[in-house]
Parts: structure tokens; sequence; C-alpha cells
């Protein structure tokens, strides 16, 4: 099956997300039906320099299919081979990261900043494709700043170059995380490029997530911060897409349960419990009591109490309220600063 056949079947991915889309969550999130997974974005020059954390960010197992890896780099020849590096892992395809801000990431030209110069991003693709048989796909901001708009001149550009599809996180590099995504751009885009288009930006609900779908024609549409309070949202945005009406039985503790099994299979104690205190006060936002539950979490001193407490807390919580109303919780929140930070 081709790469964009599974966008067929399933137009919703989780968009990568540096600490957070990593080897467990990863395989948590193809369970609840993101259609095909994507690393965090991984350093071309780490490989190129063999930096063995790097390495050891590459790992993937066969249930995460399709599942691609995400580079980021400056030059085009270390870029290439760290494509031939990714590729002899055996992975599905690998994803180019044009949308980090990052100063760190985009004062060398890397992220972001190659869209101020779509020379140098032509010959990155050109390098990158010729150098693989695998797919290439690329994710991009809208432009760098207000005045220099240019997802469709990168589109046009990516689909010379043979690239499989574009995602675009609809703020410029200077919005940084601030204001909201521009979905008309997005769909503005789509309408002028021949190549694949996914939006992505602030869906945080399954009739967004439809509506932005269906509004704009696009090929898929990319999650990121909302699958993190609702991994649900995959789920019921495909239901909702092939008018299924039937109930999805939410369990956040069920959820934690299972992410605490998978991240034990590779994580310290240490590295657990900090994600799955996070992943609970993700889980909780927006709901009521959410502030005393988080106060609670960050009081646990282990996973079991972290556990412990989210089992009482949400099976409260659900025995009180429609977890299916979420939806309006969330849209009430929505202004609620979350996770304004990030490496696209
Ligand atoms: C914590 C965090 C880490 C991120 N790391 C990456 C990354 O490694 N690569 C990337 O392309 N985008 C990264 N992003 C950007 C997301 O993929 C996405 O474009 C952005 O969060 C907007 O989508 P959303 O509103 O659905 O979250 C990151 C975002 C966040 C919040």
């Amino acid at each position: 099956m081709k790469l964009t056949d599974y966008l067929k079947l399933n137009p919703f991915v989780i968009a990568p997300m540096a600490g957070i889309t990593d080897h467990s969550f990863r395989t948590f999130i193809r369970r609840l039906d993101s259609s095909v997974v994507v690393s965090e974005l991984i350093s071309a020059n780490g490989l190129e320099y063999h930096n063995e954390r790097t390495f050891e960010m590459m790992g993937f197992d066969e249930e995460q299919r399709p599942v691609g890896l995400q580079l980021f780099g400056d030059d085009p020849e270390i870029l290439a081979r760290a494509a031939q590096v990714v590729e002899a892992k055996g992975v599905d395809f690998v994803d180019l990261n044009f949308g980090c801000p990052v100063p760190k990431v985009t004062k060398k030209g890397a992220g972001s900043a190659m869209l101020k110069d779509l020379v140098m991003l032509q010959k990155v693709l050109s390098a990158v494709v010729k150098a693989v048989k695998i797919p290439v796909t690329i994710k991009v901001r809208t432009g760098w700043d207000h005045n220099s708009l240019n997802a469709h001149e990168v589109g046009h550009i990516a689909y010379n170059e043979g690239i499989t599809w574009m995602a675009i996180h609809g703020r410029t590099r200077s919005q940084n995380y601030e204001g909201k995504a521009n979905w008309d751009y997005i769909g503005e885009v789509k309408a002028k490029v021949k190549i694949p288009v996914l939006g992505n930006g602030d869906v945080l609900t399954a009739q967004e997530a439809v509506e932005w779908l269906k509004k704009y024609n696009l090929d898929g549409i990319l999650i990121g911060r909302g699958a993190l309070r609702n991994p649900y949202i995959f789920k019921e945005s495909l239901a909702l897409l092939q008018g299924r009406t039937e109930t999805i039985q939410k369990d956040f503790y069920q959820l934690l349960v299972l992410l605490s099994e998978l991240y034990a299979l590779r994580c310290s104690d240490r590295l657990r419990e900090i994600q799955l205190r996070k992943f609970a006060a993700w889980f909780s936002t927006g709901y009521p009591d959410s502030a005393q539950f988080r106060k609670k979490l960050f009081q646990s001193q282990n996973c079991d109490t972290i556990l412990a407490e989210s089992k009482l807390y949400f099976s409260k919580l659900f025995s009180t309220n429609n977890p299916n109303e979420e939806s309006a919780s969330l849209k009430s929140h929505e202004e609620e600063h979350f996770l304004m930070g990030g490496h696209g």
C-alpha cells in the first residue's frame, strides 16, 4: 500500500512532538488509531557524528507501522546521508522538519529558517529524495513571517522534487505558538498545489478535525496538543467522518495504565513517573476540579500513587459527567495556555 493510501483510509495523524512522540507513545497512539506515526525531530548532524542518544531515538517496533522518522538539519549532503541511515533502520518514510522555530535550530539555517531560502530547501529535497527509496514527506510552517507566507511555493517545489506530502502548521515562524493557526491560508495552499496537504494547528475536537478536513479539501489533519488532552480524538474523528454514531467509551485511567506498561518496557522508573504525571495532568485539562487533581499528582511520589489518584479522579468524574460532552468543556478552555512551545 502506498503511504498516501493510509490517509485515504484514515486522514487523522498524530503531529510529531519532541519529548512526547517517542517509541512508547508512538505505539500507544497507533493503538488509538492515529493513521500513521512519526518520531520527534532527530538531528541529521547527530547521526553524522554517531551521537549515541540520537541513534537511540530511532527505535520503533512493527506495531507502529506505517512509521516515519523526522530529521532536521541544514546541509543537503548530511541530510541525505542521514536519510539513508533512517531507511536502513527499515522505517516506512522519512519526514523533514522545516517548521522548528527554536533559535538553536534556526540560527544554523535548519527548521523553519529553511523557509527563508527556497533554493537551499530545493537542494535538500532533491538530495534526500535521490538518496532513498522510501517516501519523503515534509512539515512546514506557513512562512517565516506574516509578510512572507510561502507554503504554496514550497508546495510547488516539493511536488516537483517528488515529495509525498506536505504538512502545514498554520502559523509563521514569527508567531511561534501565539495567535491562531491560519486555516484559510492552508486551504489556499491546498487549492494551488498538486502535492497532498495535511493541515495542522489548534485542532481540539473531532468536530473541528472533520470540519476543516472537508472545508479545505485536505488530504489529512495533523493533531498535536489536542491528542494529549484526548487521545481518543483519532477514533472519534474517524467515526464522525464515516458517519458512525456508536459511542466511544472513554477511560482515561485505562489509558494511563497502558502508557505505564509501555513506558515500563523502555524507560527508567523515574522517567515513567514523569511521563505518567504529565499525561494524567493533560487528560484532566478542562474538567471539573482538575487543578486540585494536578496538585495531588505533583505530590505523588511514584507511579503507583499517580495511577491510584488518577483512578479516583477519573472514575468520580465520569460517574457524574458524560465524557462525550467533553468537546464543549474543552472548547471553553480553548484560551487556556497549553504547551505553547515546541519544535515545529
Ligand atoms: C511539545 C511540542 C514539541 C514539538 N516538537 C515537534 C517536533 O519535534 N517536530 C515537529 O515537526 N513539530 C513539533 N511540534 C509542533 C507540532 O507538531 C504541531 O505542529 C504544533 O503543536 C501545532 O499543532 P497542535 O495545535 O495540534 O498542537 C511540537 C509541538 C509541541 C507542543
